[in-house]
């Protein structure tokens, strides 16, 4: 993008972030500006919550429709309950077995969140980060950060520094560098304004993880979000979760997701004259493609966080290579795997 304005990037350590950095960002977030950070999921765009102009220019910067809520940063569960309006007890075993962490939680909104951060809607979702140097900038700011994560509106959510430039560079004041983030894809949201709760998208805290604080949690999450896909389309009613509708974590090559013989897949599209890569799950049939100079292919190991904390830059890596379809073996259809597979099917969605 031709752009003159300069992202400023500061290199920190990703354990013992440097001091006078986070005040140099805490600085630029008082001005109205943006700052991208790691957490322990992906990178985040930040403005603080409670000042309108400056989440306004999240929206500018990401593309993104303005009724798609934002999630509230805080660095503890005192600064969350501060924000909300009501702090359920699942709100609170949920806080205490997942906090810091991966875990959203959608609550009534107090009175100090602005229209603008909630979409308008009646309820505001709060996390506490993992990362130390998101903490860090939050007790830096001293002050609640809204944060989406630091991509272009659709395009997928970036785990490392050059991908938030890649999408943001010129169009955000800075940029806290702080080497890939370890979880690699977003958190788990879950709506406790509805009863029983239930997941709005699922993220790195597994559903069994969830079951053992909430054994009432409405796990109907790829259900639900395809309702609200349907309803969005037809204009009805506002979608529970708006952000977690139709194609979205998307490279720009057309995405195939395949339940069998995704290597064999990627044969007969390359045979056909298609420009293609493979991503699979697992070593086995790697070795067929390996033998194909033709076919990028990658192989994630078939273990969870491993294969979610390489999958975003795996995408972004074969997407580079120019490809007309990105063909995917999708994991095993279990609850273990629902938020990857969530995110190769939407990446996959026409
Ligand atoms: O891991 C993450 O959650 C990352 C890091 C930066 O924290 N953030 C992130 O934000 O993924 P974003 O904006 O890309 O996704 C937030 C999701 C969207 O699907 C949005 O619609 C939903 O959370 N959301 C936010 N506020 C909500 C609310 N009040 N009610 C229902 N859904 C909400
Ligand atoms: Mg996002």
């Amino acid at each position: 993008m031709a752009n003159d304005k300069h992202t400023t990037v500061l290199r920190l350590d990703p354990l013992h972030p440097d001091e006078p950095a986070l005040q140099r960002a805490a600085a630029v977030l008082h001005l109205n500006g943006l700052v991208a950070f790691p957490t322990e999921t992906v990178y985040g765009l930040g403005a603080i919550a409670t000042l309108p102009a400056a989440v306004e220019r999240i929206f500018a910067a990401k593309g993104r429709p303005p009724h798609n809520p934002l999630i509230v940063h805080v660095p503890d569960v005192s600064r969350a309950r501060a924000l909300v309006g009501a702090w359920p007890p699942a709100a609170q075993r949920l806080a205490d077995a997942c906090w810091p962490g991966p875990l959203t939680l959608v609550l009534p909104r107090g009175r100090q969140i602005p229209d603008i951060v909630t979409g308008g809607g009646p309820t505001v979702a709060v996390r506490v980060p993992a990362h130390p140097v998101a903490l860090a900038l939050l007790r830096a700011v001293d002050a609640p950060l809204a944060a989406p994560s630091a991509n272009r509106s659709s395009h997928i959510s970036p785990t490392q520094a050059a991908h938030v430039l890649a999408d943001l560079d010129g169009s955000i004041e800075m940029l806290l560098d702080a080497g890939a983030t370890p979880g690699g894809i977003e958190s788990t949201v879950v709506d406790l304004a509805v009863m029983p709760p239930r997941l709005l998208r699922p993220g790195l805290v597994t559903p069994e993880r969830l079951r053992e604080v909430l054994p009432n949690l409405d796990l109907g999450a790829v259900s639900h979000a395809a309702a609200d896909t349907a309803d969005a389309n037809d204009g009805k009613r506002p979608p529970r979760s708006p952000g977690h509708i139709g194609r979205h974590y998307a490279p720009r090559a057309r995405v195939e997701c395949c339940c069998d013989d995704a290597a064999m897949r990627a044969i007969a599209l390359f045979t056909a004259g298609l420009r293609c890569a493979c991503l699979l799950c697992g070593a086995q049939s790697a070795a067929r493609l390996a033998a194909l100079p033709g076919i990028k292919c990658v192989s994630l190991p078939a273990e969870m966080h491993v294969y979610a904390a390489q999958l975003y830059a795996t995408l972004r890596e074969l997407d580079a290579a120019g490809p007309d379809v990105i063909v995917v073996e999708l994991p095993p259809d279990t609850e273990a795997w629902l938020a990857v597979r969530d995110r190769l099917l939407r990446a996959a969605q026409e």
